[in-house]
């Protein structure tokens, strides 16, 4: 037998016997390393711990093959006076996320909170929307190709989604100013994928309605939107069911719409019972959300709010709790493994991703 079809042969003994059973993940397998490439697993950065902790650092790099910030691209950091622009912190995590190969998320171009000074205070309807135009324009064409997928519109719908926010820019712009937004970012970078994002329109309701009519109408006018973000901060005792999840992902994804899970935590205080019993319901939570993106073609990445229960924004807006997959000491917490188990099970779902790599070489060595 020659060598190259002997190599060949060893090779698909090897794809044979790829793990299928998500029980078979071993222990050291990474959260990058379940997903596979299939799907982006992210986190959102928080730069200060970036640059002060290493284990933050290894952590983040080990774990995670998509990275967003969490403060340091919104309008009130990144642009705090007119046409003073401060990239540096949010060009650091572009370098960390290029030596560790890592895809970059832009978060966020328009949204009505950590506005700066100059945009809330006092400006006529003309000068806004230059404003608006001018910070899309600096912010997207400074990190052309660079940042794969933008949240160009972050939360324009109100809490309960019976109506658009009245916020600055609707009650100055009117609704056009959405539009105007995403109009600009494909102008400024013709390649990044652009996000209409938001809270509390995971699962069937009166606010994924709006938002699935909002995108509807826009794509019918023509304005650019690729995808819609899903926040999924969830209250474990409280959450929309795992179906109705699903179930908005797929019609969001019958739209023609990329769909990503894009700040991912789960709130576990307000569940009864011993500490144990919350890490094993947010276990189970955090594997049924991950599994609704796998198993829905449309969902293309899940990024998490953080990724350690130290480094949360939820201590502070919702009161001490313990939201994310690895706690203060960086340990993993049961969260992590069903997350994990999730992200392997697309080997399950889509069974030829497990077999891509020996099947090429297959074709290739062949004699
Ligand atoms: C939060 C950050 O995590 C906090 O550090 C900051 O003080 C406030 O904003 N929805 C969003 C995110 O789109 O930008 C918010 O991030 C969390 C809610």
């Amino acid at each position: 037998m020659r060598r190259a079809a002997l190599l060949a042969l060893t090779l698909s003994a090897c794809a044979g016997s790829l793990p299928n059973d998500p029980r078979e993940v071993a222990d050291r397998t990474t959260l990058r390393e379940a997903a596979g490439g299939r799907l982006r697993i992210g986190a959102a950065v928080d730069l200060s711990a970036l640059t002060r902790e290493a284990r933050y650092a290894s952590a983040l790099a080990d774990q995670f093959d998509s990275v967003t910030a969490e403060n340091a691209m919104k309008w009130g950091p990144i642009q705090p006076e007119p046409q003073v622009w401060r990239f540096e912190p949010a060009d650091a995590l572009i370098a960390f996320a290029r030596v560790h190969r890592m895809r970059v998320r832009g978060h966020a171009l328009v949204w009505h909170n950590q506005l700066p000074r100059w945009v809330t205070e006092q400006m006529n309807r003309d000068e806004l929307a230059a404003a608006l135009e001018a910070h899309v324009t600096g912010a997207v064409a400074h990190f052309r190709g660079m940042v794969a997928a933008w949240d160009v519109v972050n939360e324009a719908l109100s809490d309960s989604g019976d109506r658009l926010r009245p916020s600055l820019f609707e009650q100055r712009l009117g609704d056009g100013y959405i539009a105007q937004a995403f109009r600009a970012a494909r102008a400024a970078d013709p390649e990044a994928l652009l996000f209409y994002n938001d809270f509390g329109a995971e699962g069937l309701g009166q606010k994924s309605d709006r938002v699935f009519a909002l995108v509807k109408a826009l794509r019918a006018a023509g304005v650019p939107v690729d995808g819609v973000g899903l926040q999924m901060h969830l209250d474990a005792a409280r959450h929309p069911s795992v179906g109705d999840i699903r179930a908005n992902i797929h019609r969001l994804g019958e739209l023609g719409l990329v769909v990503e899970i894009t700040e991912m935590d789960l709130r576990v205080r307000g569940i009864a019972g011993t500490r144990a019993e919350r890490l094993e319901a947010q276990r189970v939570l955090y594997h049924d959300v991950a599994a609704a993106c796998v198993e829905e073609p449309a969902c293309k990445a899940i990024t998490l709010w953080g990724f350690c229960d130290a480094h949360s924004w939820i201590h502070s807006y919702f009161g001490v709790d313990e939201p994310l997959p690895f706690d203060e000491t960086y340990a993993p917490k049961p969260a992590f493994y069903g997350l994990r188990e999730a992200l392997w099970s697309q080997r399950r779902v889509f069974p030829r991703i497990g077999q891509q790599e020996p099947a090429v070489d297959l074709v290739v060595t062949a004699p």
